[in-house]
């Protein structure tokens, strides 16, 4: 007996609905963390792990797929951007040299920009519409690089950038105010590194300002605490790394976060990395700013009105990443 009955007007074929297609490229810590997080919130209905070492990939394929009877559907396979990650919608590309104890995020500069200079190009051939979500350290730095390398129109080419410092610092004021993060409007903004940028003018609960205009100028038991806050965002990634030797679990959701606001089109406002032009009077660099995120990538920068401070301190910024970038001759 068939398993099925079939009806005679079974052959009449709807246009098929396209399927959302995800690669990640590098399936180490971070890359697996990303695929973990972005099965369990079922963001892709195809998911392609991309790795150099094959066997490795194999392995977590294997790991992830025996799971599938306990979440929604989607179909992860072992592959690269030429084969069956082709045509995809997104590709996050988190392979690349991780920090060692003690290394700072640029110190892997010239190591990953080799490793970027073979991928992207496979990328651009086989995957021409896609946007592009850089993972990788420097993010900043990589993001300007794969903008380069790919052609690619600047907004769709994006950096996870601050939107971890971003969570940590509201994480950690949170804490203090015994709040849900998700109750805290906050921004790290520039670098995703040791110049970040706490936007201390703009913190606020409900609309209601954490911090008065001057308060930087008073050294208050307040501002001690705060500032000590900020220390904790900036020195996280070292802090673990010293401890479990990567980062993974937090970056893997903030990368969530950030595919879904692409794939479900829901123009929210990230911290993300992208391509800014004359700021500062740079000619171009990529860096983080609340920007507009929705499918056609990260499109409109918000113009944030900073104090002078602020001001100061994002331009310190911009210098150090636009250093490294203008010495790339990309
Ligand atoms: C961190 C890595 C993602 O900040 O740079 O944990």
């Amino acid at each position: 007996e068939p398993l099925f009955t079939t009806h005679p007007d079974d052959h009449n074929p709807l246009s098929p609905i396209r399927p959302r297609k995800g690669v990640i490229i590098g399936a180490g810590q971070v890359g697996m963390a990303c695929a973990y997080s972005l099965l369990i919130q079922n963001c892709f209905d195809e998911l392609i792990l991309q790795d150099i070492n094959q066997e490795k990939a194999v392995g977590e394929v294997m790991d992830l797929v025996h799971g599938l009877s306990f979440i929604e559907p989607t179909q992860v396979t072992v592959g690269t951007v030429a084969d069956v990650g082709r045509d995809a919608d997104l590709v996050i590309i988190t392979a690349g040299a991780s920090q060692r104890p003690g290394e700072t995020r640029l110190d892997l500069v010239g190591r990953n920009v080799e490793i970027f200079k073979k991928l992207i190009g496979d990328i651009a051939e086989y995957c021409p519409n896609a946007i592009l979500l850089i993972v990788a350290n420097p993010v900043d730095i990589m993001t300007y690089v794969s903008l380069k390398l790919s052609g690619f129109p600047s907004s769709r080419v994006i950096g996870s950038g601050t939107v971890l410092d971003t969570a940590r610092f509201r994480y950690l004021l949170a804490e203090k105010l015994k709040l849900d993060p998700r109750s805290i409007h906050a921004y790290i903004i520039g670098e995703h590194g040791d110049s970040e940028v706490p936007v201390w003018s703009k913190v606020n609960v409900a609309g209601m300002k954490i911090c008065d205009a001057d308060w930087e100028g008073s050294p208050s038991y307040e501002h001690e605490e705060l500032q000590d806050i900020f220390q904790q965002v900036k020195n996280a990634a070292y802090e673990i790394i010293q401890r479990k030797g990567y980062t993974s679990y937090a970056i893997g959701l903030g990368v969530t976060d950030i595919v879904t606001a692409i794939l479900r089109d829901q123009n929210r406002i990230i911290t993300v990395s992208r391509s800014v032009q004359g700021l500062y009077g740079l000619p171009e660099l990529c860096v983080s700013l609340p920007v507009l995120v929705n499918r056609k990538g990260a499109t409109k920068i918000i113009n944030l009105s900073l104090t002078e401070t602020e001001e100061k301190q994002l331009q310190n910024s911009c210098k150090v990443l636009y250093e490294i970038i203008e010495k790339l001759h990309l």
